[in-house]
């Protein structure tokens, strides 16, 4: 299978008028469709700074990160987010006015599909997610956690983008909700080819992924494969 996303030596400083944080050393690795990885570490160990990399949110300060073998300086990065890759996070980050199906169908609005389509397939997307349609019309408060964290699932699906982050996204669930959502991870890699991408200090999840990174200090290596 072919790597979809390749970093080479990647760094990352964070620089501010007063210091300097080096966050990223030298971290090299390879992502396919079809597998899910977890990227595991203490906290400041670098993970979200490289999921925000992964995310095309910024750009390496050192070394080369590539998309479909592509520099991600030299793509349009505005198009790689809207189209391309999609994040989850810990606090799921909804649209708090919009409905559960409203959320799903706006990355599709933005990308000028008709409302009608956008409809239909949001529908589809939230049946994949294993959300019943009693819930589509509530707003995302009224709903788990649980339930919160797969619209967010289909809404990063609705983006038609293969790559899925995902920042802790077991952090505010309970074990039982939590196991919903790595088995959600699981199916979108291996029925749906997608790359899941996991930065989480859970170790369930962990387990569950295919390929386990560990980083230490800004910098990554291969835990298990
Ligand atoms: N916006 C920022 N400005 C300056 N330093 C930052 C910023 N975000 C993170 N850092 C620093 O970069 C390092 C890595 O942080 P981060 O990627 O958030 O780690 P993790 O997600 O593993 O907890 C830490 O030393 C952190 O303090
Ligand atoms: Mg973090």
């Amino acid at each position: 299978m072919s790597k979809i996303i390749e970093a080479e030596k990647v760094g990352y400083i964070y620089q501010s008028k007063y210091q300097k944080t080096k966050a990223l050393t030298e971290v090299s690795c390879s992502f396919e469709q079809g597998r899910v990885y977890a990227i595991t570490g203490k906290s400041g160990s670098g993970k979200s700074t490289f999921l925000s990399l992964l995310a095309g949110l910024d750009v390496p300060t050192e070394g080369n990160l590539y998309i479909d073998g592509k520099d991600i300086r030299e793509i349009d990065r505005d198009s790689y987010r809207m189209n391309r890759a999609s994040v989850i996070y810990q606090a799921f980050h909804l649209f708090p006015l919009l409905t559960v199906l409203e959320n799903v169908m706006f990355p599709m609005q933005l990308q000028h599909v008709s409302k009608k389509e956008a409809k239909e397939r949001a529908q589809e997307f939230l049946g994949k997610v294993g959300l019943p349609d009693s819930l589509y019309g509530k707003m995302p408060n009224m709903i788990s956690g649980g339930e919160q964290q797969r619209v967010a699932i289909a809404r990063a699906m609705a983006s038609g983008g293969q790559i899925l982050l995902a920042d802790e996204p077991t952090g505010n669930l309970d074990s039982q909700n939590e196991k919903v959502i790595v088995d959600l991870l699981c199916k979108l890699a291996h029925e749906e080819n997608y790359a899941v991408i996991v930065v989480t200090h859970n170790e369930k999840v962990a387990e569950a992924a295919d390929v386990v990174y560990g980083m230490l200090d800004g910098a990554l290596e291969v835990v298990c494969e």
